[in-house]
């Protein structure tokens, strides 16, 4: 974990109740998360969708979305599906709603959810958000998981990951190096928050990726409220008080630019 860590709130208990809906509650609205992922959303339908149909199409397949420490599945939702604000409060607010899909992927695609919360990879694949997931800890990683881990990254063509602070020094680098192996068409879709992630170590990330990858876009927004304790840690350090702040990239595996 890195330093920008230190006192952060221990939201386990978000991560591994039955449903999304304690999750939505809490972190998404009360601390205004919702909003970030309604910017991705937003950004993705109008940027992004076009070039990911063009993908299936030349491909002639359903693309491969991976989100790693999905949860309940909130950032596929937001990118694949284009959920809103009010479509997560439609149906995430309530533990009888909480199975149905409001909207429907916006793009041929076969969703995979990896986390190491049992609970929310059960949900994610029950509403139907995941079509497959693997249960796997980051940071204890067996041989299997490494290359059931290697062999997904590789056959994905588009890889959402954030959350980076709960990961030890060296494993979103090589999650990096296992996605740039690819060689169909791949984006990489990578939020950092800040300065949770690490303010040097986001910095190497940013400078690895843009050796192995093509910078497509970047995307600045804000991500949850900090609770109290948390701002006085932060503050004092980094003027950062009341929210922490995301930066989403999106890059491009090195392929054939036509297929961009
Ligand atoms: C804040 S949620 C992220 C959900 C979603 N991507 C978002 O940002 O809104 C953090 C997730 O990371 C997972 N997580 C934390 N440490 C992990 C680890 N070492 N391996 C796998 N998952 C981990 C938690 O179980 C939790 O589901």
């Amino acid at each position: 974990m890195p330093k920008e860590s230190e006192g952060v709130q221990d939201l386990t208990k978000l991560y591994t109740s039955d449903t999304c809906v304690k999750y939505y509650e809490e972190l998404m609205q009360k601390s205004l998360l919702v909003e970030r992922c309604e910017i991705g959303g937003k950004y993705c339908e109008k940027y992004l969708v076009p070039i990911f149909k063009k993908w299936a199409e030349q491909l002639k397949k359903p693309l491969n979305f991976a989100d790693l420490l999905c949860c309940y599945g909130n950032d596929t939702l937001a990118y694949a599906y284009g959920y809103y604000q009010k479509d997560f409060a439609e149906t995430w607010s309530s533990d009888d709603l909480c199975y149905n899909l409001v909207k429907p992927r916006q793009f041929p695609v076969k969703t995979l959810g990896i986390d190491r919360s049992e609970n929310a990879l059960k949900f994610a694949k029950k509403a139907g958000i995941m079509d497959e997931t693997e249960k796997i800890d980051f940071n204890n990683m067996t041989d299997s998981d490494k290359t059931i881990l290697q062999q997904h990254l590789k056959c994905t063509n588009i890889l959402y990951m954030n959350s980076m602070a709960a990961l030890d020094d060296g494993i979103v680098e090589q999650i990096i190096e296992w996605f740039s192996q690819g060689t169909e068409p791949g984006m990489l879709m990578i939020g950092f928050i800040y300065p949770h992630d690490g303010v040097e170590r986001m910095n190497m990330w940013k400078q690895l990726m843009l050796t192995k990858f093509d910078f497509l876009a970047s995307v600045p927004s804000a991500n949850r409220t900090l609770y109290e304790h948390e701002g006085q840690v932060l503050g004092p350090k980094h003027g950062i008080w009341d929210r922490t702040y995301y930066e989403m990239w999106y890059l491009t595996r090195k392929v054939d630019l036509g297929q961009k």
